[in-house]
Formats: structure tokens, C-alpha cells, sequence
């Protein structure tokens, strides 16, 4: 079970083929099995400029490339911290604000990578399939779920999230949204669609005009992601 050669550390922003964003990297000390998570970028499933004229070229880049890196890299350094505290000791680690940039890193890099898939070149227009179904059955139907969703978007305090999750336990939807990305939560939900309303999200391309960003942003929803996520969810 030994094995010292995977100890090398993840550089944030390389090109990867990875669905999933999160790299295991087993790594081995000396005494214990000690399994070591690091976090990784993955590349957009599209071109930079897909989503025009939703989403500009500029925005997407700057918010792939510099703002999810950041997340990316963030987490990684909370893990690094922690892992160091384990190995040397916490006396005089402060690990309420680790685990604080664990959260808020690590949340921000969730996001972010459910947020890219959820959207395509020529998306939009109404689900079909089991995301219709279950979406009719909880919010009535489609219009007042957008509304709803819509409207949890425009208002967020401050910068945050719109999110439709799946609550597996009551096998329901429901929307929520979070302030910066980790806040007002509720704890085991699976979210499936998420609409990024931070302002690095849409300022260069409608300033301050949220409710256009918002409205112009189903245009672009990627339906049969959410599908794919909502049937992983209920397994
Ligand atoms: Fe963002």
C-alpha cells in the first residue's frame, strides 16, 4: 500500500480532461495512511466565447482563469496549512479562520464548477424529461419555478448565488440562495443548477443592471446537465 510517488502536488490551472474537479492524491507519511486531497481547474467544457452574447468573451475569461483559480488555490492552501498543523503541531494554529477559508474556498470552487456545465452555446428554453417532471411537481410549473428562482437571484445580499438543489431525504426540490457561496445553506442538499451573481459574474458586460444579467442568463441554461445531475442526486 505504500506509495511515496504520488506526492506531488497539483498545479492549479493546467489543462485536465477530469469531469470531476477534485484530484485524490494519495499521499502516504511515514506513520499512518493518510489519504490527501488536493483541489484542481478544470478547463471550460466550451470556448470562452460560447456564450455570446449572454455572457461576454472578457467576463468568461476573467472568471474561469483569475477568480475560480483563486478559489481553487485557496482551498489548497487551507488544506496545506492543516496538513502542516497535523504534522507539527496546532499550538498557535488558528484553525477557526482555516477552516473559515476551507469553507469559503472550497464552497466557491464547488460553485464554480456546477456552474460552468450548467451552461451551454444555445441553451435555454424549457427542460424536458425527469427535470420537467420533478420541477412541475414541486414549484406547480416551469414559470413560477423561473420566476421564483429569478427573483432569489436579484435578491441576494451582497455577492452570492441562486441555487434550485434537491433535498434527498423529502426527495423534493427547492431554491436557495447563498450569500457569498458557503451562507444560509441547508446542510445535505445536492445543488443541480446555480446561477453566479457575483459581479465579477456580469459587471464588465451590465454594470450594475443584475435583474438583465439574470433575465439574459436562461438563454444559456444547459437543461440536460441539470437532469444528469438531478437523476445522480436520487440515486
Ligand atoms: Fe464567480
Amino acid at each position: 500500500m505504500h506509495n511515496s510517488s504520488h506526492n506531488a502536488r497539483v498545479v492549479p490551472g493546467r489543462a485536465s480532461q477530469t469531469v470531476l474537479s477534485i484530484v485524490f492524491y494519495q499521499h502516504y507519511n511515514s506513520r499512518c495512511l493518510m489519504p490527501h486531497h488536493r483541489y484542481k481547474l478544470s478547463d471550460l467544457p466550451y470556448a470562452y466565447n460560447a456564450l455570446v452574447p449572454t455572457i461576454s468573451e472578457e467576463i468568461m475569461r476573467l472568471h474561469h482563469d483569475k477568480h475560480h483559480l483563486a478559489y481553487v488555490n485557496g482551498a489548497n492552501a487551507a488544506l496545506d496549512k492543516l496538513q502542516k498543523a497535523r504534522e507539527t503541531g496546532f499550538a498557535g494554529v488558528d484553525v477557526k479562520a482555516i477552516e473559515r477559508d476551507l469553507a469559503f474556498h472550497g464552497s466557491g470552487h464547488t460553485m464554480h464548477s456546477t456552474f460552468w456545465p450548467n451552461m451551454k452555446p444555445n441553451g435555454g428554453g424549457k427542460p424536458g424529461g425527469k427535470i420537467a417532471d420533478q420541477i412541475n411537481t414541486d414549484f406547480g410549473k416551469f414559470d413560477s419555478f423561473k420566476e421564483q428562482f429569478s427573483t432569489a437571484a436579484k435578491q441576494v445580499e451582497g455577492s452570492g448565488w441562486s441555487i434550485l438543489a434537491y433535498e434527498p431525504w423529502t426527495q423534493q426540490l427547492i431554491t436557495l440562495q447563498a450569500e457569498k457561496h458557503n451562507d444560509l445553506t441547508v446542510q445535505g442538499v445536492v445543488p443541480l443548477l446555480v446561477l453566479d451573481v457575483w459581479e465579477h459574474a456580469y459587471y464588465l458586460q451590465y454594470r450594475n443592471d443584475r435583474a438583465a444579467y439574470v433575465d439574459a442568463w436562461w438563454n444559456v441554461v444547459n437543461w440536460d446537465d441539470v437532469e444528469k445531475r438531478l437523476e445522480k442526486a436520487r440515486r
